[in-house]
C-alpha cells in the first residue's frame, strides 16, 4: 500500500509532532510525515523537524487580519504539498470553514483528555478539580466542534492521589506520544489515497 503523505500542524514544542516523525521512520508505517508547518515562527517543534530533513514552513497568523485570510493561506500551502492528511499537534489555532471543508475527515488532531469530558483548555487543572479518577488522552477528527469530532482512539490513565497538573499532564502527555501514532496508522490505512 502506497504511505499516505502526512503534513503536521504545530504551534510550540512539537513532541506529539515528533513521536509521529519516529514512528513513520519504519518503512511499514503506513503514513510519511512530508512537512510541518506552524503558526509561530519560534516554535521549538520546526528545529526537531529541520533536524529530521522534513520540509518546514511558517505561516504567522499574526500577519493576517482575520482567521479566513490566514486559513486561505494556510490551506493553499497545505494543498501544494499534495497531503492525504492533515494531524494537529499541538496547533493552537481554531479552523473556518474553509479548511474543514477541504480537509472533511482528513484533518485529526490530538487533546488531551478523554473526550468528550474536557474539550478546550487547563484540561488537567479541570480533571484534578472535578475529583476524576480516570483521565488521559483522545485522537479525533476535526470539525466545527471544536474538540467535538468523531473519536479515533483513547488512552486512560489513572489519577493519582498527589497528582498535580504538571504531573497529571506530564503522564499524559506519555500517553499521547504512544497514542498519536497508532491513531495516524489506522486512519492511514482506512484512507483513500488521493494522488
Ligand atoms: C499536547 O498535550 C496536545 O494534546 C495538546 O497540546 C499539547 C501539545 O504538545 N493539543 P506538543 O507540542 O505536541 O509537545
Amino acid at each position: 500500500m502506497k504511505r499516505k503523505r502526512v503534513g503536521v500542524l504545530i504551534s510550540g514544542r512539537g513532541s506529539n509532532m515528533a513521536a509521529l516523525v519516529e514512528a513513520a521512520r519504519d518503512p511499514a508505517y503506513p503514513a510519511e510525515i512530508v512537512c510541518v508547518d506552524s503558526n509561530k515562527p519560534d516554535a521549538a517543534g520546526l528545529k526537531f523537524a529541520q533536524g529530521r530533513n522534513i520540509s518546514t514552513h511558517v505561516i504567522d497568523h499574526k500577519n493576517y487580519k482575520t482567521r479566513e485570510a490566514f486559513d486561505a493561506a494556510l490551506n493553499d500551502y497545505l494543498q501544494s504539498q499534495k497531503l492525504d492528511l492533515i494531524a494537529c499537534a499541538g496547533f493552537m489555532r481554531v479552523v473556518t470553514s474553509l479548511l474543514l471543508e477541504s480537509w472533511a475527515g482528513k484533518m485529526i488532531n490530538i487533546h488531551p483528555s478523554l473526550l468528550p469530558l474536557y474539550k478546550g483548555t487547563h484540561t488537567h487543572e479541570r480533571a484534578l478539580a472535578d475529583g476524576a479518577r480516570i483521565h488521559g488522552c483522545s485522537v479525533h477528527f476535526v470539525t466545527a466542534e471544536l474538540d467535538g469530532g468523531p473519536v479515533i482512539a483513547q488512552a486512560e490513565i489513572p489519577v493519582l492521589p498527589d497528582d498535580t497538573p504538571e504531573t497529571l499532564s506530564a503522564r499524559v502527555l506519555v500517553e499521547e506520544h504512544k497514542l498519536y501514532p497508532k491513531a495516524l496508522a489506522m486512519v492511514a490505512r482506512q484512507t483513500p489515497s488521493t494522488l
